[in-house]
């Protein structure tokens, strides 16, 4: 085989590799589940801050990624628990809070935000979709005492009571209030 063979075939193995892991994703997770994408420290710090969220307080963010939110309230100085139903990004969150020495100020749970039981918070904050949204909110009522705050990202909650709204760059940030 000569060298252009070689590239050919390897370039047509990633591709072939991606794809089995795209597919594999989507076998695994459903089509219809929300993908992780990560909020930046500008639109994180500024839900945190709209949320009113103070130091020595301690926030959840319900589907937590590889827990940016999380780790940003703890650089706020308050704790932060993530509930993330993808274990391997639980594991990553974990790794890098043993990394970043900060284990005690912030916990990952593998559940799932609609059956699973939801830990106490003074801050709620999520960057879901609407029909996650939609679910989730009667859990959020039962779940947590009046006046409680939600930070959403991007997108809203059918009956929550909107306090603010603002937009951040490209993110539009909802303040709700259960
Ligand atoms: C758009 S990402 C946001 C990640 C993180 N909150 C952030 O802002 O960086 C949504 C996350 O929610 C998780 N997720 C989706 N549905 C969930 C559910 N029912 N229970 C727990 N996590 C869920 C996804 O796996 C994904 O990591």
């Amino acid at each position: 085989m000569d060298q252009f063979s070689t590239w050919l075939a390897l370039v047509v193995l990633f591709c072939l590799l991606s794809l089995l892991f795209v597919v594999g994703y989507f076998l695994v997770n459903g089509v219809c589940t929300v993908p992780w994408v990560r909020t930046p420290t500008r639109y994180s710090r500024r839900m945190l801050e709209l949320g009113g969220f103070q130091s020595g307080q301690t926030v959840v963010d319900l589907g937590s990624g590889d827990g940016a939110i999380v780790f940003e309230a703890v650089k706020m100085g308050g704790i932060g628990i993530g509930v993330e139903r993808l274990r391997l990004l639980v594991w990553y969150s974990r790794l890098l809070a043993k990394i970043k020495n900060v284990s005690h100020k912030a916990s990952f749970s593998p559940s799932n935000v609609l059956t699973d039981p939801l830990p106490s918070a003074d801050l709620i904050t999520c960057y879901l979709f609407p029909g996650v949204n939609r679910k989730l909110e009667p859990r959020l009522k039962a779940s947590f005492p009046p006046g409680t705050r939600v930070v959403s990202r991007d997108f809203s909650f059918p009956t929550l009571k909107l306090i603010h709204v603002e937009q951040v760059h490209s993110a539009k940030i909802h303040v709700y209030e259960i």
